[in-house]
């Protein structure tokens, strides 16, 4: 299916490896009467993640390409990409999909790859991000959306949602918090692409015909 056989929306393949609360504030938000984008499939590389069910629940495809089947990185982007481009996708989302990707895969879907970090990057790229905070002693910490480039968790950032870390914070109870907003700011980007309103130009990003400050849209809680 097209993007006008689909009633004009956006259709969004989503990448995950694990739970998948991500994609199900994306599903939640592509229910909606108003919405600008369909979720059409949902591919995981591993077999027992949750979001599967999830997707299963809403009626989406949803499919498992299982990285240790494949010999090395480049063979399983490349069976990934044939997946992905079944669906012919306006969009990919990475939501918790806890694989570095090729610079060949990440070339393919340059301009309209989106991932979620969760820290205020450039802070924090790579794992622990909440524990580092912490240990820090950072007053604030909080989570990205970003395009994807081929350099990890580099790319032009588009959202950037905030919120003040407390005394007896834990890196469990910032992790929380920080996933509320993310089921925020991860359907917004997502909508906001979808409208024809957002563009990845060079390394930087435009809302509305406008250039975004380098730390994207900014929003404080
Ligand atoms: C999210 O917190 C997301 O920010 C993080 O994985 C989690 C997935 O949760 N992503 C990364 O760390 C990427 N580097 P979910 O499966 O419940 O959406």
């Amino acid at each position: 299916m097209t993007r006008q056989q689909d009633g004009g929306k956006c259709r969004v393949v989503v990448l995950i490896s694990g739970s998948g609360t991500n994609l199900q504030a994306l599903i939640d938000a592509a229910a909606r009467d108003d919405a600008s984008f369909s979720v059409c499939s949902v591919i995981s590389n591993k077999p027992g993640a949750y979001g599967l069910a999830r997707a299963g629940d809403a009626g989406i495809a949803a499919v498992a390409i299982d990285h240790r089947d494949y010999g090395d990185r480049e063979t399983f982007d490349r069976a990934l990409m044939e997946e992905i481009d079944c669906h012919r996708p306006d969009l990919v989302v990475l939501a918790g999909f806890m694989r570095i990707l090729t610079p060949e895969f990440v070339r393919h879907y340059s301009g309209r790859l989106l991932n979620i970090h969760p820290s205020l990057l450039p802070k924090y790229q790579g794992l622990n991000t909440h524990a580092r905070a912490l240990e820090a002693g950072d007053p604030e910490h909080g989570v990205t959306v970003h395009f994807v480039t081929e350099e990890l968790d580099g790319g032009p950032t588009i959202v950037q949602a905030a919120i003040p870390v407390k005394d007896d914070d834990t890196p469990d109870t910032l992790a929380r918090r920080i996933q509320v907003q993310e089921h925020v700011i991860y359907p917004l980007a997502v909508s906001w692409f979808a409208e024809g309103r957002l563009r990845m130009v060079e390394d930087r990003c435009q809302l509305d015909g406008e250039f975004l400050p380098r730390s994207g849209h900014r929003i404080e809680n």
